[in-house]
Parts: structure tokens; sequence; C-alpha cells
């Protein structure tokens, strides 16, 4: 049995819920799993799990400052044990850009941090208009009409796959 933790960004709540999933999939096998936000992480103590996983959403291009700041902070610690990233983008919904070789956020994390991670993985996330404050629907919308996406301002749509998060809580279990 391992004692994984999963530390996550986000700013609307879905990064949350696909780490919720993870931690499904990893305590079905027999793992013991704890989620934390990036947030409150100031006093965590990494060298209590035996595997860690860091999920983070795409705001505007960028994943949180923050992020970075754990990953430099932390990157001996990450060195020594299983370890996982993945990132959450509405880009990720195209075919052609849903895979950590093709995904243009991840690719540039990775060549902006020098810890590398040995697992990777990128997950569309999803698009809710009516959460979103005025000038965000309106640049949301405009990114998704020059990208072919749903402009409907009424659209709440989840391009997320499951089953790639379900696979991917598999491979954290056996990582
Ligand atoms: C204000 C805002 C800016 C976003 N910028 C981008 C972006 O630049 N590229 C992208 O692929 N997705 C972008 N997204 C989509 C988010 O990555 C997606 O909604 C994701 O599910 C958010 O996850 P979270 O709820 O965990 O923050 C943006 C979403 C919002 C609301």
């Amino acid at each position: 049995m391992s004692n994984i933790i999963i530390i996550y960004s986000t700013t609307d709540g879905h990064t949350r819920e696909i780490c919720s999933r993870l931690q499904k999939i990893t305590k079905e096998n027999n793992n013991e799993v704890t989620l934390i936000p990036i947030e409150q992480t100031s006093e965590l103590d990494l060298n209590k799990f035996s595997k860690i996983v860091i999920g983070a959403s795409i705001r505007y291009g960028k994943h949180s400052k923050k992020i970075y700041e754990f990953i430099n902070k932390n990157e001996k610690i990450l060195d020594t044990k299983p370890n996982a990233f993945f990132s959450v983008n509405v880009v990720a919904r195209k075919p052609d850009k849903n895979q950590p070789e093709t995904n243009p956020y991840l690719k540039k994390f990775l060549s902006q941090i020098s810890w590398k991670p040995k697992e990777l993985a990128v997950f569309a996330g999803k698009i809710d208009y009516q959460k979103y404050r005025i000038l965000d629907r309106f640049m949301i919308r405009m990114i998704m009409w020059i990208t072919k996406g749903p402009t409907d301002p009424k659209t709440s749509i989840e391009f997320t796959d499951w089953n790639q998060v379900n696979n991917f809580g598999q491979l954290i279990s056996k990582m």
C-alpha cells in the first residue's frame, strides 16, 4: 500500500474534480490518498508520502505561479519518489493536442522547470460560461470562436475524457 499525495491548483473546481476521481481510483487499489490545494501546502511535509502527484489548470495560457514555486522549492524531494504531473486545459479537447507530447501548455511548462516528472498527463477541461465574470466570459467565448469551440453563453460542457482520467489513476496506483 502506498501513501499518495495529490496537490492541485484550480480556479473553478474542475481540476479538483479530476483529483477526486484519481483519489477514488487509487483508493480502490488499496492506497491511502490525500488531496490538498496548492494554497495549503506551506506546512506540508512531503517526506510523509511515498508518491507525489501534482495537477494544475491553465488560465490565460499559464499554470498558477504557486505551482512553479512549489515545484522549485521541492524539486529535490520530488526526485526521490515516484511522481507525476498533469495539466488541465481546453486546448486538450483537440485530438492533436491531447497528449503530453502534443499539448502546447504542458510542453511549455516542462521547458520552464528543471523537474522532470516521471509520469505526465493532460486532460481536457470544462467550459461553464455562466460561472465566469463578464470579461472572462467574453474572452473565453472569443478564444472558442477562434478555435471553433462552443460560443453560446449558456454553454456548460465538460470535454474531459474520464476514461483517460481513470487510466491515469491506475498508472499512479502502479508507479
Ligand atoms: C478565465 C479563463 C481563462 C482560461 N484560459 C485558458 C487558456 O488560455 N487555454 C486553455 O486551453 N484553456 C483555458 N481555460 C480553460 C480552463 O483551463 C478550463 O476551464 C479548466 O477546466 C479549468 O480548470 P479549473 O476549474 O480547475 O481551474 C480558461 C478558463 C477560464 C475560465
